[in-house]
């Protein structure tokens, strides 16, 4: 199973204000690592990088022995799926079954081995109902869920998601859950839903300012009102019932 390995990334989007600052860490076999910070604090640009969306960092990232750069792009890309903040950005055939079966079929996968991946995903998001909607007539949970299923049906070996648990109705939020909770590969899940967090990843990385603030035991980080407050943020609302 691939490795990520982030070294010391720098990054800018503009006018040479750093968005990003010395990031550093490492994500091993089968690791799920919720990242939190702010609005603006720089996580969705750091998984824009992680998979290869902007090159213009110093720095390095490695992903199994393949070091991310112009020439082992497509190669990395193949072993990441990452879903959009915007699902509007990800989705771009005519419909959520198409869409779904994009990425296997680009893969060069046979049209059986695709059916059967479209089939699994529609079915692990719940969605085998919407298989020929328009995307643009879907409404905002819909997407989200057809977009995460889009990645589903990579079977990456690396997953990303920005915000995967925005627009969802609390059962779909469930399910979520627990079909993030079954994937094998490493996860690195952006969310400002602590409890999300809290529910899928054993560690967090907290990020303020483009800066690593923490790098822990989601627990430990996420109990940490002084912690949190101190970056921006607040106790997740479950605390109140969890032990
Ligand atoms: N394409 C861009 N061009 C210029 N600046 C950008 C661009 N995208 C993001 N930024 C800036 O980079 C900083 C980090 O943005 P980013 O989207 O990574 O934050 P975030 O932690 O994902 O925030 P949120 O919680 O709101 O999604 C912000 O100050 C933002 O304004
Ligand atoms: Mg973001």
């Amino acid at each position: 199973m691939t490795e990520i390995e982030v070294k010391n990334i720098s990054f800018s989007y503009e006018q040479k204000i750093p968005v990003l600052e010395n990031i550093a860490f490492c994500a091993g076999t089968g690791e799920a690592i919720g990242l939190i910070g702010a609005n603006g604090a720089g996580k969705s640009t750091l998984l824009k990088l992680l998979v290869g969306l902007d090159l213009g960092y110093t720095g390095e990232i490695r992903v199994g022995d393949v070091v991310l750069g112009k020439k082992t792009l497509a190669a990395v890309r193949k072993k990441i799926g990452y879903v959009f903040q915007d699902s509007d950005s990800q989705m771009f055939m005519t419909t959520v079954e198409e869409d779904i079966a994009f990425a296997p079929r680009n893969y060069g996968l046979s049209r059986e081995e695709t059916a059967l991946r479209v089939e699994r995903a529609l079915e692990q998001v719940h969605i085998k109902a919407l298989r020929d909607k328009s995307i643009y007539k879907l409404s905002g949970g819909e997407k989200k869920l057809a977009s995460i299923a889009t990645v589903l049906s990579m079977d990456p070996d690396i997953i990303l998601m920005d915000e995967p648990s925005v627009a969802l109705d609390p059962k779909n939020r469930r399910n979520l859950i627990r079909v993030i909770n079954e994937l094998k590969g490493i996860k690195i899940i952006a969310s400002h839903d602590l409890d999300f967090i809290w529910d899928t990843c054993e560690r967090t990385i907290l990020i303020h300012n483009g800066r690593i603030v923490c790098d822990g035991d989601t627990e430990m980080i996420l109990r940490d009102k002084e912690l949190l407050e101190a970056n921006g943020l607040e106790l997740p609302l479950s605390l109140y019932i969890r032990r």
